[in-house]
């Protein structure tokens, strides 16, 4: 089946059509995705201005991209038909309107789509209707509805979080199998991605998802969410633990940003981290606390580490390149302590068989390292996404669509859901 998914939750929008199929049951079930269009644009730029993404730009920003993404994440696809029917939308122009009352412009934009193409030959459309920034969601929410009715076809409501979950099953199915980095969905821009191209090291079009052996734990760190989840069975998840404050990507974000780096703030946090390493210096002006690094639970808090931080800083009239790189490798330190340790426990805690890793903080490679290695003691499987598919992208979102229809069928929800900044797992 073809699915188109939609992702607006915070500051990335993206749109991406998958071809998904399904073979063989039971032990023998496989699952096969091919990408057939899948564009990514990052509002980084804008927010950086102002050192973090003020809902309601984002929910504009995504409200102006989502119908040029659409048209050319179809002309990708192959999917994009001009029409020559003059004759306008008929009566679905005014239930799309309706959908689209608070979204004047985004509704022009899409009758104006719509009457110059055909409807293209997908399934349904899976969209991301939470967690996340709730006008974003909604925007996005809204979108998907309005194509849903237009071009009849049924909607997935798609948690976020699961998408991020599913990130990190996707492995290439092609000549990228033996090299060490795969795809790659663009930062910054638009996405340039062919259907049936030959793999360049750089880019995967076909995938397959990895089965995985319960139970499962799964780390998710994103900029608003640090959870543990137990997987027991497909789409059966518990969380067993989570922030009590900051969630990691925030604190690395206002870490960086009382470093006068600018947003978002992991990327930045990295480098600096990482010109420290290099120094190879035995110097160590800064201790940062661990926080709940002990407690008997599975849950975080990253807000004493930030202010430590802080008024580590405030001792330094200036922040030199060195002190600067000194506070993010020691920051980043703390931050690997406290995440290797809370997985571990719960792994042994749950006698899990596998550990998943997901979201955008998860991009960093220590991070990465010191996961994969703890895993790799426990003798226990490991799976994590392409550091380009860490962050937020829409292919996620399409593909735990398409698993999320698979076990409980696609109905035409649209009426049923709304965007829900707080949805959880
Ligand atoms: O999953 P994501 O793209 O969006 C949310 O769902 O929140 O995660 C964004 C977060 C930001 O806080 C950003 O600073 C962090 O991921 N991030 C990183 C890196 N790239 C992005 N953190 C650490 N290292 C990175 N390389
Ligand atoms: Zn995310």
């Amino acid at each position: 089946m073809k699915i188109l998914g939609i992702e607006t939750s915070c500051d990335e929008t993206g749109v991406c059509l998958i071809e998904a199929h399904s073979t063989g049951s039971g032990q023998a079930n496989k699952n096969q995705v091919t990408v057939l269009g899948n564009q990514l644009y990052s509002q980084i730029a804008l927010h950086e201005k102002y050192g973090g993404v003020f809902p309601m730009m984002a929910k504009r920003e995504h409200a102006k991209n989502l119908v040029p993404l659409l048209e050319k994440c179809l002309e990708e696809a192959s999917l994009l038909f001009l029409s020559s029917d003059e004759e306008g939308l008929g009566a679905v122009e005014e239930k799309i309107k309706n959908i689209l009352i608070r979204e004047g412009e985004l509704f022009e934009d899409l009758k104006k789509f719509l009457k110059k193409t055909k409807k293209p030959d997908i399934d349904a459309i899976a969209v991301t209707n939470g967690p996340g920034l709730e006008p974003a969601l909604w925007v996005g929410v809204t979108f998907a509805k309005a194509l849903g009715v237009a071009w009849n076809i049924p909607i997935i409501p798609t948690n976020h979080m699961e998408g991020h979950i599913v990130a990190s099953l996707l492995f290439p199915n092609n000549a990228c199998e033996a090299l060490p980095s795969i795809p790659r969905l663009s930062q910054g821009g638009v996405a340039s991605r062919r259907a049936g191209a030959v793999c360049s090291g750089l880019e995967a079009v076909e995938y397959k998802i990895n089965k995985i052996k319960y139970p499962a734990v799964a780390l998710l760190i994103s900029g608003g969410h640090t959870q543990l989840v137990l997987i027991k069975d497909k789409l059966k998840y518990e969380i067993i633990g989570s922030t009590k404050d900051d969630a990691v990507g925030e604190a690395f974000d206002k870490v960086a940003r009382m470093l006068g780096l600018p947003y978002p703030g992991g990327p930045q946090i990295a480098k600096y981290a990482n010109d420290w390493k290099n120094k190879k210096s035995a110097r160590q002006t800064f201790k940062f606390p661990r926080p709940m690094i002990s407690s008997k639970d599975l849950n975080f808090s990253f807000s004493g580490l930030k202010t430590s931080v802080l008024y580590s800083l405030k001792k330094f009239p200036v922040l030199t390149e060195e002190i600067k790189q000194e506070v993010a490798y020691e920051f980043k330190k703390a931050v690997i302590d406290v995440l290797v340790t809370k997985t571990k426990s719960a792994i042994l805690e749950f006698g899990a068989s596998s550990l998943i890793v997901g979201g955008g903080v998860i991009a960093d490679r220590d991070i990465r390292q010191a996961l994969e290695k703890m895993s790799a003691e426990l003798n226990i499987d490991f799976y994590l996404p392409e550091i380009s598919a860490s962050t937020d992208n829409a292919l996620m979102i399409a593909v735990a669509g398409f698993l999320r229809s698979q076990i409980l069928g696609v109905r035409c929800q649209a009426k049923e859901f709304k965007a829900e900044g707080n949805l959880s797992l």
